[in-house]
C-alpha cells in the first residue's frame, strides 16, 4: 500500500484528485468506481475546477457508485444519485447514461444487485475504484462482521452509521435503515483502489484497519490484501501511524 500524507483536507482533496485525473488520462474510456460521503466532496470540487480550464475531459469515461439508500427516490437530496449529480455529473461533460448506480427503488432487491454485479462485468470491471471509510470500518455499506466474499447486496444498517449518517436528514426517523452496496468482493475485484481519509475522528480506524488483523471485523482491513491501494490522507486521519 502507498501512503500519501497530505496537510489538510484540501491538499488530501487535491492529491488524490490528481490520482483520478491521471487514470482518466491515461485511460480515456476508463471506468470510474465512485463514493459518496464527506470525504471525496473536495475531490470532485477540484475535479470539477480542471474541467473548467480545459484539463480534464469526462466525455468517454464510465462510472459506477458504491452504494445507495433502499427507498430514496433519485431527487431525494439525500439520495446518493442525487449527490453525485449535483457534486461531479451535472457539473463536467460525463454522459449522464454512463453513470450508474444501484436503484434504491427497485422492488426486487435481489434482482437488483445481480443487475449491478451483471452491469459491472458487462463493463469490464472497476479500473479504479475511490473509498471512504466510516467510523467503523465499513467500505461502502460493508458493516463489520459481514462475509468477505459477497458481491452487491442489500444490508440493514448499523446503528453506529444511522448514527453518523443522520445529521444529513431532518430526522432519524427519514433516515433509511437499508442500503444496497457493492460487496468486498466486488469492491476487491476493481483493478486499483484509492482510500481517503480526513481529520482526527478516522485516526483509530485507519490504524486499525491498515495496521491491525485483517478480519470482517473491520471491513477496511480487507485492502491490506489488494495489490494496488493507494491511501490520502491528511495529518490528523494519519495521526496514529508511525512516520
Ligand atoms: C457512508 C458511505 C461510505 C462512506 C462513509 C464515510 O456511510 N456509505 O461510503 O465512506 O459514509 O463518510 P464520510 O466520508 O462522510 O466520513
Amino acid at each position: 500500500m502507498r501512503i500519501f500524507r497530505a496537510k489538510t483536507y484540501k491538499d488530501m482533496s487535491r492529491k488524490a484528485a490528481n490520482i483520478i485525473s491521471a487514470q482518466i488520462i491515461m485511460k480515456p474510456d476508463c471506468v470510474l468506481g465512485l463514493a459518496t460521503g464527506s470525504s471525496p466532496e473536495g475531490i470532485y470540487e477540484q475535479l470539477v475546477t480542471w474541467y473548467e480550464k480545459g484539463d480534464l475531459d469526462f466525455s468517454q469515461v464510465t462510472s459506477v457508485n458504491l452504494d445507495e439508500y433502499k427507498g430514496l427516490t433519485p431527487d431525494n437530496v439525500q439520495s446518493y444519485r442525487y449527490f453525485m449529480d449535483s457534486h461531479l455529473f451535472n457539473r463536467v461533460n460525463i454522459d449522464k447514461s454512463r453513470t450508474f448506480l444501484p436503484d434504491g427503488l427497485a422492488e426486487d432487491a435481489e434482482g437488483e444487485c445481480k443487475r449491478y454485479d451483471a452491469l459491472i462485468e458487462s463493463l469490464g470491471g472497476v479500473d479504479l475504484q475511490l473509498l471512504g471509510i466510516g467510523h467503523n470500518g465499513h467500505i461502502g455499506f460493508n458493516e463489520p462482521e459481514e462475509a468477505f466474499e459477497k458481491g452487491t447486496h442489500c444490508v440493514a444498517l448499523q446503528e453506529s452509521t444511522i448514527e453518523a449518517n443522520k445529521r444529513f436528514f431532518a430526522s432519524v426517523d427519514e433516515m433509511p435503515k437499508y442500503a444496497y452496496t457493492m460487496g468486498i468482493k466486488t469492491i476487491m475485484q476493481a483493478k486499483k483502489i484509492l482510500i481517503v481519509v480526513s481529520g482526527r475522528e478516522k485516526a483509530a480506524i485507519v490504524k486499525k484497519a491498515f495496521f491491525g488483523p485483517v478480519t470482517p471485523a473491520v471491513p477496511a482491513s480487507i485492502l491490506q490484501m489488494h495489490n494496488d491501494v493507494t491511501l490520502v490522507g491528511d495529518e490528523e486521519a494519519l495521526a496514529e501511524l508511525e512516520k
